[in-house]
């Protein structure tokens, strides 16, 4: 029994999971009943080490035990420099980037909004290239460059100087974003100016688990390069390991001018965000982009924990990338199965997607997980994409299950 709630008409997740969530422990959440939930949910990616993972939870208890620093805007802490010369040492230099390191507010929308206002002060150019499909936060600027009408109608005013392009795959693949752009910018008289930057998500989370081709975006790097045009990887949900690599457009060999980075960041469900750039494009005045949690130092005591537990060798990396080929064969087989309901199955590392033909089906299918004890949530344009993100941590035996639980989940709703 839920108790009333004073909470506004806005709140979503918990309409579909109508639990009082009361303890999280790895991949499991335990409801205030007692109900044990196996979370291929993971905080909407916010969570790759699982619930309070006991090194983090560690390092947390202690720091707060001596009355660390908690708050302190972007004033100098120990925390703070202990999370800078991890993030230093462990994720910028072994990968050869020579990226500055923004705070730029707790949320990811907050660094979205950092890159594009870099992206336009460095270039003094006002567009933003941006795809069908994509998501990038819900404030006015990353709003601009979402895709999704009833998100962009919600902002209330027009949401302007952006230019939206098709993404790798869109409608079937039919029409080249790429060769679209590249021939607008070509000719003077196609009426578009050269843009500020370009936004990408190498694989769209919230659109429905769209994967970009390697090729696909090391083109779109050099179209970028070639036209003088700033290039943002939005890698807020799929960084941190959740396809694999740290940064997941590595394997693509590009090297983005600027980098969104937050969701698993803090690794315990701390809001914590970064904007990363090429150290020529920080042109920012002190203080020209401000915001009073820019310094949330309990999330930079678990970072660096973080950071020192997963991203030491390649351990966690190449086991994710194994995961992700047992979860292509199971979903591709799930597919092949009920061919007449699912229309496609795709993902990369641990974010997975089984696309519906019927939008209906895929919520109820979440609803059938859902009473069989696994949390999984629906993306896409019409919602018709049921979304898998376990832990990174998650055992074999728990990804078994929730896949078990997937299938018989489909079983039921789609008749075997
Ligand atoms: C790719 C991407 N960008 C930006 C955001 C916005 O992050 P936040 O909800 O923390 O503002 C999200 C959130 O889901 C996201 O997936």
């Amino acid at each position: 029994m839920i108790a009333p709630t004073i909470e506004s008409e806005v709140r979503s997740y918990c309409r579909n999971w109508p639990v009082v969530f009361d303890q999280g422990r790895g991949s499991r959440m335990f409801d205030r009943d007692g109900r044990v939930y196996l979370d291929f949910f993971a905080g909407a990616s916010a969570l790759n080490y699982g619930h309070n993972h006991p090194v983090l939870k560690r390092a947390l208890l202690d720091y707060l035990e001596q009355d660390g620093v908690t708050h302190s805007l972007d004033m100098l802490t120990a925390a703070k420099e202990d999370f800078l010369t991890e993030f230093g040492t462990r994720v910028l230099g072994p990968r050869g980037l020579d990226y500055r390191v923004q705070f730029p507010g707790p949320t990811g929308t907050n660094s979205v909004e950092a890159a594009l206002k870099l992206a336009r002060k460095v270039t003094g150019r006002q567009t933003i290239v941006a795809f069908t499909g994509a998501f990038h936060g819900m404030s006015l600027g990353s709003l601009a460059v979402t895709g999704n009408a009833s998100k962009r109608a919600g902002a209330g005013v027009a949401l302007g100087h952006t230019l939206r392009i098709p993404y790798d795959g869109f409608s079937g693949g039919e029409v080249s974003g790429l060769k679209l752009l590249d021939s607008m910018l070509a000719d003077s008289s196609s009426g578009v100016d050269l843009p500020a930057a370009v936004i990408v998500e190498t694989v769209q989370g919230e659109g429905g688990v769209n994967p970009a081709g390697w090729t696909w975006l090391a083109d779109l790097a050099e179209l970028c390069s070639r036209r003088g045009i700033l290039l943002i990887v939005d890698d807020i949900q799929m960084g941190c390991g959740r396809t694999g690599p740290f940064f997941s457009f590595e394997a693509a060999g590009i090297t983005p001018d600027i980098v969104c980075l937050s969701k698993s960041l803090s690794g315990y469900g701390l809001p914590m965000s970064l904007t990363l750039f090429r150290t020529e494009l920080d042109v920012w005045q002190p203080g020209e982009h401000n915001g009073t949690f820019r310094g949330n130092n309990p999330a930079f005591v678990t970072a660096a924990a973080a950071l020192r537990e997963f991203w030491a060798d390649s351990t966690l990396e190449k086991r994710t990338e194994e995961r992700g080929l047992l979860f292509e064969q199971r979903l591709n087989d799930l597919a092949d199965q009920h061919a007449a309901h699912i229309t496609a199955s795709r993902g990369r590392g641990l974010v997975w997607g089984l696309a519906f033909r019927e939008p209906d089906m895929a919520r109820q299918v979440a609803d059938a997980a859902f009473a069989r004890g696994l949390l999984v949530e629906t993306s896409g344009s019409y919602d018709e994409v049921v979304k898998l993100m376990p832990a990174l941590t998650s055992t074999d035996e728990e990804l078994t299950e929730g896949l078990g639980i997937l299938q018989d989940s489909v079983t039921s709703t789609v008749g075997a």
